[in-house]
């Protein structure tokens, strides 16, 4: 039988992300928003986007209201949680934390319910925190609730470093591990251009401008586009931790993961290197990390300590 995932949000990055499962055939996407009748529109243009494209994937959208609706992501075998709102120039990603705390918590009873064998994986902003929330609601096992947010800010310095350097990105790899925001933590010594370390090829003072424009990718995009923020590369990067997971990659990418005691963090979600197959988080791989590297990593933790808080978990 075809696997199944619920994509919840019929915004830009969640109609994103339902093309890119869609068009990669491998398995059903159910569509789901509040907004009436907006993901059933969605989706059926990406039905019939079908026979073009050459995916017969089935692609079905729902309006849930009501306490209804819900329980046709019945069984998904991974959920992808997008719903909330997003900045608006000016905003933090922690600015909206309360309005989205309502959105996905009530979202994860419904997972908890409907879907209890599920991999969810969080997109929502603050991205670090709503894991926590996530997977505080479901009650899931940490394995089975991760955030995305590492792949999406490692393509950013890739792509900079790339762009810097004139190379190809696939020729550039990279690790940003941390918090989604001002903690976060590029590691511009596991990041390789062609195998050389970049801190080979860039001066201190250019790496330190590239790694601020990473950390600052997601305002960038807002500032532009004033109404949204990013949604291509934040869904590519959901559908490469939907690719590991359903073929068993045992990939290793930088993920928001519960910690407890690796790295120093002890009972939070923060963003680290992860194997990711089947069973969703394998492993949380250990870097050698210096001083400085790990006193960030541990800061991000209590970023999100700090916005757990807010949310009263
Ligand atoms: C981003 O970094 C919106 O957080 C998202 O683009």
């Amino acid at each position: 039988m075809r696997k199944k995932i619920a994509v919840i949000g019929a915004g830009k990055v969640g109609s994103t992300t339902a093309q890119r499962m869609a068009e990669r055939n491998y398995a059903d996407v159910v569509l789901a928003d509040v907004v009436e009748f907006v993901a059933e529109g969605v989706a059926l243009d990406l039905l019939e986007a079908g026979p073009v494209v050459g995916y017969d994937a089935n692609v079905t959208g729902i309006t849930v209201k009501d306490g209804v609706g819900y329980e046709k992501i019945a069984n998904a075998d991974i959920v992808v949680m997008t719903a909330g709102i997003a900045r608006k120039p000016g905003m933090s990603r922690d600015d909206l934390i309360l309005t989205n705390q309502k959105i996905v918590g009530g979202w994860a009873e419904q997972i908890a319910k409907h879907a209890p064998n599920a991999i969810v994986i969080v997109v929502t902003n603050p991205v670090d925190a709503m894991t926590q929330l996530m997977w505080h609601v479901t009650q899931f096992p940490k394995h089975r609730v991760i955030g995305q947010a590492g792949v999406l800010d490692s393509a950013r310095f890739r792509t900079f470093v790339a762009l810097e350097l004139g190379v190809s990105v696939q020729n550039v790899d990279a690790y940003v591990l941390g918090a989604h925001g001002d903690q976060m933590v590029p590691l511009p010594r596991y990041t390789t251009v062609a195998g050389v370390p970049v801190t080979e090829l860039l001066p201190q003072e250019k790496l330190d401008a590239l790694v601020k424009r990473t950390r600052d990718g997601g305002a960038e995009i807002v500032n532009l586009m004033k109404t949204g923020s990013a949604y291509y590369a934040p869904s590519a990067s959901v559908a490469e931790m939907v690719d590991a997971i359903l073929f068993d990659k045992k990939k290793i990418l930088p993920c928001i993961a519960y910690l407890e005691g690796e790295y120093g963090i002890q009972g939070v979600y923060a963003g680290v290197p992860v194997r990711l197959g089947t069973q969703g988080i394998e492993e949380i791989v250990k870097f050698n990390l210096t001083a400085d590297e790990l006193a960030a990593l541990q800061k991000s933790g209590e970023a999100v300590r700090a916005l757990n808080k807010v949310m009263g978990i």
